[in-house]
């Protein structure tokens, strides 16, 4: 992969949803992707942090944006059919689906795993993936150019010491956008594909190494060549593939 400039207006008249929108990597997708011409459907825990990410692209006159509070630790799937249905009534369809919100819960050894923490992380992290791919995929599916983006984690292609719940979702994650990928291959319509940001500056890093310098580490905003790339007309015919961030810096 080569670095990748995205052209300004690169994401005209896309209408794309972005999981966990409110902070961190999923923020400053929705500011790139809005900034870059889409319509973003900003979805996420705190309303008041949503509000905030729809407030700056209101001020900076990007394309209108939309709120979508939902918790996925305790979303139905009756919830996720409400989200596709007003996806559809207020902008008619759907181009691009980011899932990016995650709990990473704590590092701890298989052993000392508590069974609540290991079913909220594989419902936030995997299961509301699939539900809400799969309520949103017939939106994607009169789309004629769509994209699906799965973000994943090294500890997902590589199994690692006290990732637990976390770890495996993103295994989890990885086999689902491979399964998906092959079942919409055929139609090419819509390509699906995984995306490791790699180590990020964002609260879910704090919170698991407290200690840590974040200065040292990269913003969430110097990610987002890669997640142009995969939601924009650029990446036509890139299926089924498990991506790194660095690779397009
Ligand atoms: N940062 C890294 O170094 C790194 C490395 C590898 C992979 N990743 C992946 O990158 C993605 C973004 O993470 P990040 O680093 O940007 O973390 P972050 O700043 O903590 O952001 C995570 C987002 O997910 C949302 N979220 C968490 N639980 C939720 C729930 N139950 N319902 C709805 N939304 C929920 C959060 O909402 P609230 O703000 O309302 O809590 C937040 O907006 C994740 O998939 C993560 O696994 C990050």
């Amino acid at each position: 992969m080569k670095p990748y400039t995205p052209a300004p207006d690169l994401l005209t008249s896309r209408r794309i949803l972005i999981t966990g929108a409110g902070d961190g990597i999923g923020r400053a997708a929705a500011l790139a992707c809005a900034q870059h011409g889409a319509s973003v459907i900003l979805l996420g825990r705190t309303a008041k942090k949503l509000e905030k990410v729809y407030d700056e692209i209101e001020h900076r006159g990007w394309p209108q944006p939309a709120l979508l509070p939902l918790d996925l630790a305790t979303a139905t799937p009756s919830h996720y059919e409400q989200v596709a249905q007003t996806i559809e009534r207020e902008f008619g369809g759907l181009d691009g689906l980011l899932h990016n919100a995650a709990d990473a819960g704590t590092l701890t050894p298989l052993e000392h795993y508590t069974p609540e923490m290991w079913f909220r992380l594989m419902q936030v992290n995997l299961n509301a993936a699939w539900l809400l791919t799969r309520a949103c995929l017939p939106l994607l599916n009169k789309s004629a150019d769509a994209s699906i983006v799965f973000t994943t984690a090294d500890v997902g292609r590589q199994g690692r010491a006290y990732w637990g719940a976390y770890g495996v979702s993103c295994f989890g994650l990885e086999g689902l956008m491979q399964i998906l990928a092959d079942e919409c291959a055929a139609e090419k319509r819509i390509r699906v594909n995984s995306l490791d940001p790699g180590v990020v500056r964002t609260g879910m890093r704090s919170r698991l190494y407290p200690g840590e310098d974040r200065d040292a580490l990269p913003a969430p905003e110097t990610l987002m060549p890669a997640y142009l790339y995969l939601l924009g007309p650029d990446s036509r015919g890139v299926n089924g593939q498990a991506l790194s961030a660095k690779d397009f810096m």
